[in-house]
């Protein structure tokens, strides 16, 4: 080995290969997908599209992305009693999920924010053109692209999704007075959620409304607009009762959730912890989108059923969505608490929900095909030709080769398995990648990135 061949291979820099050196990425781009994306970006995207919506770089030119300063500044501000096994994970993940209202709700599943903008840039999606997902969850697609000035639509079969949703993207422009009024009668406001449904404990049922006294009797109201879809109707007024009452009731069943997993503090203590979380991330927004004068685009979250989407044909320009993974996730047992608060029947959705319908798994199974078979050919018509639909799935071929008896080297991955339906309803596949799942715990370990062509 001629040591005069390793200093030519040092001096030859990787990313300055890749990239001219005007362009300069963000802090901890650790994944090779992640480079993968950041490559087709600075491939696609003009300069000045790059500093307004890329998701990878810190700067271009000089210029400070629009990414790098909604990121950069403190951390989500974390509870003093939190783990520091979940302190290090948000500080990793900091410019990937720490960022804009994305962090209000611990969803199951949830999207990197950052790789769905990433995704959304080499989709070709531009402001003002309008984004679906069919299977929002927790909302993820129509947070960012209400920060990258697309519209979107985004719908999900539980209310419960639709209501955080809906509450996350209030949370980006909301007047937050109110909100920080309450954190200083936490207890108070505590007790008024507790009350509501009586103590914090899965399956309860909703108990009659009871008025009450003190700082939460001006929110009474809004109490009735929490599940209702259209909020048009209201006055400027009766909204931001609304939004706040939200907001609020968005931290209370968070901090539920938190204290069915953990007993590190007493929920009351929980309660107060989110609720500052939550104020400190929609400040912190609200200050970078007030300062960056970005105006927040259209965004409309509905209860509806992606088997059956409620939208003209050739109507969107871009898809993105994740399937539910019937075998590792039921998100009707995991919501079941927040679900039976806002007085849904979680056993009459399980039929509407893909992947919970059916006893035995193999059953399931096929259900869920046929389910998925429904959805791909409901996202091919509402899709304008050569718009992309982008699906984000988990494969976990041990426990599908459980499902079905067979042995997992058998088993045909999810992946293939949508690729091809796709292919039956004019959906081509032009690109597949694929990315580890690095969440805190995950029985899936990789996960695939199709983009498919509508023809
Ligand atoms: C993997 S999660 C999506 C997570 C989302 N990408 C996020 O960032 O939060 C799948 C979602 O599909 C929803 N779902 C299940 N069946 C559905 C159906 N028939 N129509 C619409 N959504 C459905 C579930 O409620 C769940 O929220």
């Amino acid at each position: 080995m001629n040591p005069h061949n390793i200093v030519v291979a040092f001096n030859q820099d990787l990313f300055e290969k890749l990239f001219p050196a005007k362009y300069k990425l963000i802090p901890n781009l650790n994944d090779l997908y992640e480079l993968e994306l950041a490559f087709y970006e600075q491939q696609i995207l003009s300069d000045s599209a790059l500093v307004r919506n890329g998701a990878y770089f810190a700067s271009v030119g000089g210029k400070f992305t629009r990414h790098f300063l909604i990121c950069t500044g403190k951390s989500l501000k974390l509870p003093e009693h939190s783990s520091s096994r979940l302190k290090s994970f948000f500080e990793k993940n900091f410019f990937r999920t720490g960022y804009g209202t994305h962090g209000l709700f611990p969803y199951r599943g949830k999207f990197h924010p950052q790789m769905i903008k990433g995704l959304m840039n080499i989709m070709g999606l531009k402001p003002g053109d309008t984004v679906l997902d069919p299977m929002m969850g927790s909302g993820t697609v129509l947070v960012e692209a209400s920060l990258m000035g697309i519209r979107s639509i985004g719908m999900d079969a539980s209310p419960f999704c639709r209501f955080m949703t809906q509450t996350k993207l209030d949370a980006l422009t909301m007047s937050l007075n109110r909100a920080r009024n309450a954190l200083n009668n936490y207890e108070e406001v505590f007790d008024y959620f507790a009350k509501r449904v009586g103590k914090p404990v899965v399956g309860i049922k909703i108990r009659g409304k009871k008025t009450p006294n003190g700082a939460m009797s001006v929110m009474e109201p809004a109490a009735e607009y929490v599940t209702k879809a259209d909020r048009t109707q209201l006055t400027k007024k009766q909204k931001e009762t609304s939004d706040t009452y939200n907001f609020l009731l968005l931290a209370y069943l968070d901090s539920v959730g938190y204290s069915e997993r953990s007993s590190r503090k007493p929920p009351i203590e929980q309660f107060k912890a989110i609720l500052e979380r939550y104020l400190f991330v929609a400040e912190k927004i609200q200050k970078v989108l007030n300062g960056t004068q970005l105006v927040v685009s259209q965004a409309r979250a509905m209860e509806a059923d992606a088997r059956d989407i409620p939208l003209e044909s050739k109507t969107v320009d871009g898809i993105i969505f994740s399937p539910p993974y019937s075998f590792a996730i039921d998100y009707l047992d995991n919501d079941a608490f927040h679900l039976n608060y806002l007085g849904v029947e979680t056993e009459s959705l399980r039929n509407s929900m893909i992947g919970l319908r059916g006893k035995k798994l193999s059953e399931k199974f096929e259900l869920y095909q046929e389910d998925m078979e429904r959805v791909l050919s409901e996202c091919a018509r509402v899709l304008r030709p050569e718009r992309i639909c982008t699906i984000i799935v988990g494969t976990n071929n041990n426990q599908l080769g459980k499902a079905l008896g067979v042995n997992p080297e058998e088993v045909k991955g999810i992946h293939e398995i949508l690729i091809q339906m796709g292919e039956k309803h004019g959906l081509k596949l032009i690109k597949m990648m694929s990315r580890p799942i690095t969440g805190i715990s995950n029985t899936m370990r990789l996960e695939y990135i199709l983009m498919l062509q509508r023809n």
